[in-house]
């Protein structure tokens, strides 16, 4: 029988590995950020502007799919725990290598959002499920970016002056995901 007196019953409260997963999630999204952040100072520092802007635009944008978890964990009535910042590196071998890693990273952030995934079928949580369908589809489309960009730089290959069209390029890809962003799409 369902005691409708028991007021500890009306707080919903998510399952301790649906949150220690989200909790996993949340220091991912974040080192993600920085790691981007990294990226994007040296990138400034080489005088590649527009690598430099799409990458602080990614970093800020990792940054909000931390936050939105936080406020989800929460909400849901865990707690959410914010971690500690590693370092990163500080130089990187190319703008190809830079590439690489950001396609390598978002593929190893879309295996970590289905164990999540996983866990939730497990825990037969459908609304921390539905909570993460957001986050699938944006695993794809970064993957999907990623490799747009690598098989550009590829094209490319060592010329000066292409990598000075793909500089630019990518700095009107930044600005025109800001003012996405501004607009209320992230
Ligand atoms: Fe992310
Ligand atoms: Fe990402």
């Amino acid at each position: 029988m369902i005691d409708i007196h028991n007021h500890n019953k009306t707080k919903t409260m998510i399952a301790k590995k649906v949150e220690s997963a989200l909790n996993q999630q949340i220091e991912l999204e974040a080192s993600s950020s920085q790691y981007y952040l990294a990226m994007a100072s040296w990138a400034e520092t080489q005088g590649l502007e527009g690598v430099a802007a799409f990458l602080y635009t990614h970093a800020d944008e990792e940054r909000l799919h931390m936050l939105k978890l936080i406020k989800y964990v929460n909400e849901r009535g865990g707690q959410a725990l914010i971690p500690a910042l590693k370092a990163q590196p500080q130089k990187f071998k190319s703008v190809q290598f830079v590439f690489e890693e950001v396609l390598k990273h978002e593929i190893l952030v879309s295996n970590e959002i289905n164990n999540c995934v996983e866990v939730c079928l497990k825990e037969k949580d459908y609304t921390t499920h539905n909570f993460l369908q957001w986050y699938v589809s944006e695993q794809i489309e970064e993957e999907a970016l990623a490799r747009k960009i690598l098989d550009k730089l590829k094209f490319i290959g060592g010329d000066k002056s292409g990598l000075y069209f793909f500089d630019r390029d990518l700095g009107g890809i930044a600005v025109a995901d800001t003012s996405a962003a501004d607009k209320g799409k992230a």
